[in-house]
Formats: structure tokens, C-alpha cells, sequence
């Protein structure tokens, strides 16, 4: 309940501080993503504008921003942080371009640009999306700034939450084999934690496991995150219903069209709305079991409940 307990323009002013600060980090985690990926004029010149076309279109980098609160929550310095968020950046972006493909959701625009497919063709963006999966782990691998150890535990945690059974492939499975039939309310939500929810809760355990924090803080902000990564894709299920394409940047409806298993389908708008609530409640809630203070995770929480993008 403390979450909530607010007044509208405080949480409205946290909103707005989770903007800034995902604003701020967009520019150090692009500077340095651009280090990572190799220029469009290095061959092959098609996969690599392929790459940057998807990568480099203007997503929210609500993840490498998470690790990022996270790790700074702990006293982690950029340094230490940067290319592990970047990693997570990379992979998630792999995740759309692969999503979008005909064999999948069929989508033709993302992040306001036509689908990487769409644009380079099928083959290269399938050899994006895994160029990119690669370049993650190499990534982090080459950290410098990381001792043997903390790569190796970040590669794990990276490895199980975008992978099979417990990550996101596996999620995308379920998503799929889930299309026209009806799900229950427990498949729903494992669909969801599978999905989106298992690489943002990674996210946050990597930037607190980077920091050096304690085990219980780590789970606490794992719990946090879990709850988080539910919200955010409760609230991408919504924005598919009630916004448009100019705000989006993808088309909306879509999951209706392929009677996707979705939040507003098996809920209808408000009961999903309020369980997006509930979910930001509980992740908050999580944050106050931690000594440390953690404005800026609570803040995004609030930023993921509230936003149109
Ligand atoms: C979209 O993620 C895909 C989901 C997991 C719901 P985002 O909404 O974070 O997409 P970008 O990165 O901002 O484009
Ligand atoms: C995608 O979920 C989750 C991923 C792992 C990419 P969606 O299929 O709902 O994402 P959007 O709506 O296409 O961005
Ligand atoms: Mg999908
Ligand atoms: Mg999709
Ligand atoms: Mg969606």
C-alpha cells in the first residue's frame, strides 16, 4: 500500500524523474552501443545496416536504464555497468526483430520504422537478430571493467533469461502455441514472466550482482523486477488496445487479429488496468524491504504503470 499512498502529483513526479533519468542513460548507453556494433561501411554492409536500423530507431532502453538504477542503487559505477546494459539492450532488440517476422507476430512497423525484415528481408534480419544475440555475449566477455567472475555470472544470467526453459524463448513459445485458444489466468501470467518478464528481472539482478550487493537485497530486487517485467508486458498488452500507431510506433490491434493471449482479452480493459496496479504495488513493495534507498526503481515502476510508449 505505501506505493500508493501519494498524492497524485507526487506520483506524478516520480513519472517524470524515471523520464529524466531514462532520458540520461539513453544517451550513455547509445554512445557506447554505437562502440560496440560495428560501423555500416565494415562488410558485410548490409547485416550491419540492418542491425543499426533496428537498434538504432528509438526504443525506450527501459532495460540497460534498469540495470543501470539498479547497479547505481548499489554504488556501481557506469564503468562497470555500461556493457552489460548494453548487452541487454542488444538481446532485447534481437527479441523484436525475430518477433516481428512473418513466422511470428507478422508486424511491419517497429519503433516508428518499418520492420527490420521488411526493410533488409527476411534472411538478414534473422541473421541480424542473431548477430546481435552474439555480439551480447561478446560483449561481455571483453569486459574489461569486470573481474572473471562477474562475467561469468552476468553471461548466466543473461544466457537463462533470454534462453530456453526458463527465459524468454521459451516465452515466445508459449505465446505462440497460445494463439486462438483460450488460456487460463495462470498460462496468461507464464506466458508474460516467460517472455518480457524474465529478461527485466536479469536486467535488475545483473546491476545489483555487478554492484557487489547482498544476497537479500538480490532478491529483493529480483522479486521487484519479476513484478515489474508483469507490469510492463500488462501494460504493452493495453497500449495494443487504446493507443496508435503514431504513439506506438508498432501497429496497434494486432493482438486481437492473431487472438493473442493477452491482459485486456481475458480481463477486459479495467480489470487489466487495475492488475498493471497491482503488480506496480507489489513491485514497490519489494523495494521497501531493501535498506538501501531506491527512488529511482520505484520511480520507474510508477513510469511503466503510467506510460503511452
Ligand atoms: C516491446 O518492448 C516488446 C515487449 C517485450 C513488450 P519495449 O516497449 O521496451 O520496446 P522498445 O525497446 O521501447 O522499442
Ligand atoms: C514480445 O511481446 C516479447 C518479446 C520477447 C519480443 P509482443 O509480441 O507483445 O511485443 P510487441 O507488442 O510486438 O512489441
Ligand atoms: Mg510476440
Ligand atoms: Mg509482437
Ligand atoms: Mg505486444
Amino acid at each position: 500500500m505505501k506505493a500508493f499512498s501519494k498524492s497524485p502529483t507526487a506520483a506524478a513526479d516520480e513519472v517524470e524523474a524515471a523520464r529524466s533519468f531514462l532520458a540520461r542513460a539513453s544517451v550513455i548507453i547509445d554512445a557506447k552501443l554505437h562502440e560496440l556494433v560495428p560501423v555500416e561501411t565494415r562488410a558485410p554492409t548490409h547485416l550491419h545496416q540492418a542491425i543499426r536500423w533496428s537498434l538504432f530507431a528509438g526504443g525506450k532502453r527501459l532495460r540497460p536504464a534498469l540495470l543501470l538504477a539498479a547497479g547505481e542503487a548499489f554504488g556501481a559505477t557506469h564503468d562497470g555497468l555500461l556493457r552489460s546494459a548494453c548487452a541487454f539492450e542488444m538481446v532485447h532488440t534481437y527479441s523484436l526483430i525475430h518477433d516481428d517476422l512473418p513466422a511470428m507476430d507478422d508486424d511491419s512497423l517497429r519503433r516508428g520504422r518499418s520492420t527490420c525484415h521488411v526493410q533488409f528481408g527476411e534472411a538478414t534480419a534473422i541473421l541480424a537478430g542473431d548477430a546481435l544475440q552474439t555480439l551480447a555475449f561478446g560483449a561481455i566477455a571483453e569486459d574489461e571493467n569486470l573481474d572473471s567472475d562477474k562475467r561469468v555470472r552476468v553471461i548466466s544470467e543473461l544466457a537463462r533469461a533470454a534462453g530456453t526453459p526458463d527465459g524468454m524463448i521459451a516465452g515466445q513459445c508459449y505465446d505462440l502455441a497460445a494463439e486462438s485458444r483460450s488460456v487460463s489466468v495462470q498460462e496468461l501470467e507464464t506466458i508474460h514472466q516467460h517472455k518480457t518478464g524474465a529478461l527485466i528481472r536479469a536486467c535488475a539482478r545483473c546491476g545489483a550482482i555487478i554492484a557487489g550487493a547482498s544476497e537479500h537485497d538480490i532478491e529483493n530486487i529480483s522479486a521487484y523486477a519479476a513484478h515489474l517485467g508483469l507490469l510492463f508486458q500488462i501494460t504493452d498488452d493495453l497500449l495494443d488496445v487504446t493507443s496508435t500507431a503514431e504513439d506506438l510506433g508498432k501497429t496497434p490491434g494486432k493482438d486481437a487479429r492473431s487472438q493473442k493471449a493477452t491482459y485486456p482479452a481475458l480481463y477486459g480493459i479495467e480489470k487489466a488496468h487495475s492488475l498493471a496496479e497491482r503488480a506496480c504495488e507489489e513491485a514497490c513493495a519489494h523495494l521497501d524491504r531493501i535498506e538501501t534507498p531506491t527512488p529511482v526503481l520505484r520511480s520507474i515502476a510508477r513510469f511503466v504503470l503510467a506510460r503511452t510508449t
